[in-house]
């Protein structure tokens, strides 16, 4: 990539750029000589794959790392921000992809820390509470402001995470996949605020492996690949296939269900199964479901259906108030987790931070910690079997990673997902629950799941696969079931349209 004019700064165009930055961690280079413009009052969207240097970029533009060489712009002038405190009172402000809010927190102490509203003798925590409330209620969302943010379900601390960057006024705001959480509905309002941002002549940073759903509010699209800027272009000149060729090169498809054999007995039995939540509603309500051996049964919903309430109670995360979960014809209602792990029914859980990884421990470790029983032998740990699956797992996911020591930290978002999903597979389950794996995921890296989850139904695995977005059950399943409100409220094969999904989980069918 050629550099740009050095006055590109002056024309108006752009309010903050990168020019020439590379960032290296160790021998790992995540940015190559990138120049980036963020347009003045309009929607800049960067795409790439997993691990392209995409939260690289936006932590250094952010003031959270510095660049290992080349400029940061603003304003027309040469800007060094030694903390991410000094790139906010710039007017800068950052949604990270990972969240990072305080759990034990209420919801107004995690948006005012470190920025509380003071009186002369003390903290005003009326008046926090005050623009909390205005802040839930233009992201419209019924959130009290002292609920505990660990009270909260995953797309409502994303919310949080939202508002918290909203609450600072910035002009310049970077959203790292603020989405990936949320319901179709909370997108919507998602964009009606952005669009109301821009209308104030906030600029801003927009970062989603939605691809659909990030056209619709994108304004000048970035493509990064492997650390290198490798295209540029305004909305108007773009579509879903410009991105995708430029991500990750041509001919792209995500499959289809896998077909030629036959299915095997029931593997697993969900039995009238109800669970109840704090206020004494059913989030799932007496519902029934068997899954074949060799079958991929795809539970698409809404987020709220009760999707994640089913699959973690049939994990054995969650209590069942009625009902009996059925591991090939034995009742394993009563076993604990690591139980139910060892006789061959595993979760990929939504919310990888909070259950799926130790945030403390290497790729390696966080790899084998679900299938440690396979290292045993007699009653020592065999560290060569060990090394060798982390190897293979993370071979068969395809992690982008410095090796199996690596810090689990170091990785890009999806490439943690990707862990996590190698981490359960790598327990050899007969029944493997998976819900919402892709989110965060690239599309190169999402065909490579479907790919391992139709490789593995052949060997007679049985899948249940959540998700809210349609397009994935289309692709993945043999069977669709949609879930609203706690109850199955359609089912279909796998040559149903997108519209008549959609349709039976009471979403409005947006193109
Ligand atoms: N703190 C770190 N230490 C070592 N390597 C890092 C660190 N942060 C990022 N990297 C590496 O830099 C590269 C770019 O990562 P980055 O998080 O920017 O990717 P990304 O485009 O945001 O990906 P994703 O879509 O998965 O979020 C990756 O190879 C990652 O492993
Ligand atoms: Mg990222």
């Amino acid at each position: 990539m050629s550099a740009l004019p050095k006055a590109a700064h002056t024309d108006g165009e752009a309010v903050m750029s990168a020019r020439n930055v590379a960032k290296f961690f160790g021998s790992v280079r995540a940015l190559n000589g990138v120049n980036f413009d963020i347009h003045r009052g309009q929607v800049t969207t960067l795409f790439g794959e997993n691990g392209a240097g995409k939260s690289t970029l936006m932590k250094i533009l952010a003031g959270i790392q510095p660049p290992t060489s080349g400029e940061i712009i603003l304003d027309g002038e040469p800007v060094r921000f030694s903390s991410s405190t000094e790139a906010r009172n710039r007017g800068i402000s950052i949604i990270h992809q990972e969240l990072s809010l305080a759990p034990n927190l209420s919801v107004r102490d995690n948006i005012f820390m470190g920025r509380e509203i003071r009186t002369a003798t003390g903290v005003n925590f009326a008046e926090e509470a005050r623009l909390t409330k205005a802040l839930m209620e233009e992201l419209e969302e019924d959130i009290d402001p002292m609920t505990l943010v660990e009270d909260l379900r995953l797309g409502q601390q994303q919310i949080v995470e939202i508002a918290r960057a909203l609450s600072v006024n910035s002009r310049i705001l970077i959203m790292d996949e603020p989405t990936s959480a949320l319901s179709a509905t909370e997108v919507e309002v998602l964009f009606k605020v952005i669009r109301d941002l821009k209308s104030r002549g906030v600029s801003i940073v927009y970062i989603s492996h939605h691809l659909e759903e990030a056209l619709q509010i994108t304004d000048h699209a970035v493509v990064l690949r492997d650390g290198n800027m490798t295209a540029k272009a305004p909305r108007s000149e773009i579509d879903l296939e410009w991105i995708v060729r430029n991500m990750v090169g041509d001919n792209f498809d995500l499959g289809s269900p896998p077909t030629g054999y036959e299915f095997g007995d029931v593997a697993l039995s969900i039995d009238d199964v109800v669970v109840t939540e704090a206020s004494g509603a059913n989030v799932v309500d007496h519902m029934s479901l068997q899954v074949r051996a060799g079958e991929i049964v795809c539970i698409y919903g809404l987020m709220g259906a009760g999707r994640t309430e089913l699959l973690e109670a049939v994990a054995g995360r969650g209590e069942l108030m009625n009902g009996k979960v059925l591991l090939e014809g034995e009742d394993v209602s009563g076993a604990t987790i690591a139980e139910r792990i060892a006789k061959g029914l595993s979760l990929v859980p939504e919310d990888r931070q909070r259950d799926g990884l130790v945030q403390t421990m290497t790729v390696g470790k966080n790899l084998s910690l679900a299938s440690i029983g396979a290292f045993v032998k007699g009653c020592f740990t065999s560290p060569q079997r060990e090394r060798e699956l982390v190897d293979e797992s993370i071979r068969r996911v395809t992690v982008k990673t410095a090796g199996g020591g690596a810090a689990i930290g170091s990785l890009s978002g999806g490439n943690q997902q990707k862990v996590v999903i190698g981490k359960m597979l790598a327990t050899n389950p007969k029944v493997l629950l998976l819900d919402e794996p892709s989110r965060g995921i690239d599309i190169g890296a999402k065909a490579e799941v479907f790919r391992l989850i139709a490789e593995r139904a052949r060997q007679g695995l049985a899948v249940i696969y959540s998700t809210s977005e349609v397009g994935e059950c289309l692709s993945v399943a043999h069977r669709i079931i949609v879930m609203a409100r706690g109850k199955i409220s359609a089912e279909f094969g796998p040559d149903v349209s997108k519209e008549q999904i959609m349709a039976a989980s009471g979403e409005s069918v947006v193109e």
